[in-house]
């Protein structure tokens, strides 16, 4: 009996040692595998995190940043507030329509006199309300002024009503006045061009026909009005302001403010913002085009590991844009319309003189069966004038030969190639 206690104390001792010896091991080498893998185990943020930059602050470099000071709107800036004082003094302000190429500061403008209003209202005894939509994000008439019932506490769903409940329960917030005073609304429609060509001008319609509301349209195109019908035009007598491109020297103005706020001191040289300036200045003055040159020239510095962003990083810069947004583009495409541009692509690396004709033989060839009508292609080619990927140019063969339309690519072939054979 001692001598079976005895084993089983030995035994019991044995595991016990083995566990401790060989626990103690296994747990060492936990922990030392922690540590040979340690760069593998340590956060992957904290490494990049580590490494240096050029920037302080990169969010100044984004569109969605409105800065307090808009260098060179100024003139802009007053003429919408001309007619916005009125709102202080209790009058519906005229409509105001403002044009402008893109990158042009209109929306930052909007913006900039939107909070300019809010600030001056506060010491006023007046109720006014601005509004901002973007019509990219509401692109029917419905949705505006649900939108619009909405920011002002109606509840009133995305679908569902007919158009004339949404519009009654609109117009009742005016009938009902806030705290005994008449609410003036102030509604920013950004890009309206995009709602008029969706849903017609049944929006205008609409707000110029409610008491108290002042429209501030936004358009790209100075031909927008062509969207709207005499039965509006004739309560819409809106008044124009223009924002013209922004030229070379101005964009370094715009530039030099906000990289002082994004880059750390000195690191650009001397040459960048000229430069950068200067190539959006041949892109019809964009300032957002100059704004992401700036940018991506200093996340190619940082990519790089530069702690200077130097000129050949902002010609860079541009070929990366480029190629960004044509791939962009490109790959949104429909898939009949990419094929119209793989067969232009393989006309072009053959050589030949595209015909529409020649093109159509092509694209059937690429689409191996599935392919469209002859003349849906010009619809295609149509619009692949207008994206700027291709252009036309009507040729005359001579007498009686009649009239030829010839198609040559826009952008460059590598750039093509890659996105068409990237999706
Ligand atoms: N005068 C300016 N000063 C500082 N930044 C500006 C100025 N004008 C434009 N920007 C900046 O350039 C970018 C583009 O401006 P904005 O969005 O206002 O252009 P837009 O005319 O509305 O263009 P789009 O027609 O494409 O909508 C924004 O980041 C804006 O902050
Ligand atoms: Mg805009």
């Amino acid at each position: 009996m001692n001598y079976l206690k005895l084993k089983i104390f030995i035994y019991i001792t044995n595991i016990y040692l083995h566990n401790k010896i060989f626990g103690k091991l296994a747990f060492e080498s936990i922990l030392k595998f922690k540590h040979i893998g340690g760069d593998f185990m340590s956060n992957i943020f904290d490494n990049l995190a580590d490494r240096g930059s050029v920037f302080k602050d990169k969010q100044f470099l984004d569109h969605r940043f409105l800065p307090e000071h808009l260098p060179h709107r100024d003139e802009q800036i007053t003429s919408i507030a001309k007619y916005w004082i009125e709102a202080l003094n209790n009058v519906t302000p005229s409509d105001v329509t403002i044009y402008g190429k893109t990158g042009t500061g209109k929306t930052a403008a909007a913006k900039f006199a939107m909070n300019q209003l809010k600030e001056a209202t506060s010491s006023k005894d007046v109720y006014i309300r601005t509004e901002y939509i973007r019509c990219t994000d509401y692109t029917t008439e419905y949705q505006v002024i649900a939108k619009l019932c909405q920011q002002m506490g109606r509840d009133v769903p995305y679908r569902g009503w007919t158009k004339a409940e949404v519009v009654n329960t609109f117009r009742d917030i005016f009938k009902k006045t806030a705290f005994g005073k008449n609410m003036i609304l102030i509604v920013v429609l950004d890009e309206i061009d995009i709602l008029l060509k969706n849903d017609g001008d049944g929006i205008l319609y609409t707000l110029t026909r409610t008491d108290n509301v002042s429209i501030l349209s936004i358009s790209n195109y100075v031909d927008f009005k062509k969207f709207i019908k005499s039965r509006v035009m004739s309560s819409f007598r809106d008044r124009e302001i223009v924002f013209p491109p922004y030229g070379a020297q101005q964009l370094v103005d715009i530039l030099q403010e906000r990289s002082d706020l994004s880059f750390i001191n000195d690191s650009l040289e001397n040459d960048v913002i000229p430069l950068c300036a200067a190539m959006a200045a041949k892109e019809e003055g964009d300032a957002r085009y100059a704004l992401d040159l700036l940018r991506t020239a200093g996340e190619l510095a940082d990519e790089k590991e530069s702690n200077i962003v130097y000129g050949a990083l902002v010609r860079e810069a541009k070929d990366k844009i480029e190629h960004n947004k044509i791939t962009d583009l490109i790959m949104t495409l429909p898939v009949q319309q990419q094929r119209v541009l793989e067969a232009i692509l393989k006309l072009t690396m053959d050589k030949e003189e595209i015909t529409s004709g020649k093109l159509y033989e092509m694209y059937e060839e690429v689409s191996k069966g599935d392919s469209v009508s002859y003349r849906r292609i010009f619809d295609f080619i149509n619009e692949l004038e207008m994206l700027g990927i291709i252009s036309t140019n009507t040729i005359s063969r001579g007498r009686g030969k009649g009239r030829t339309n010839i198609i040559s690519l826009q952008c460059d072939n590598d750039i093509l190639e890659h996105a068409l054979y990237s999706t």
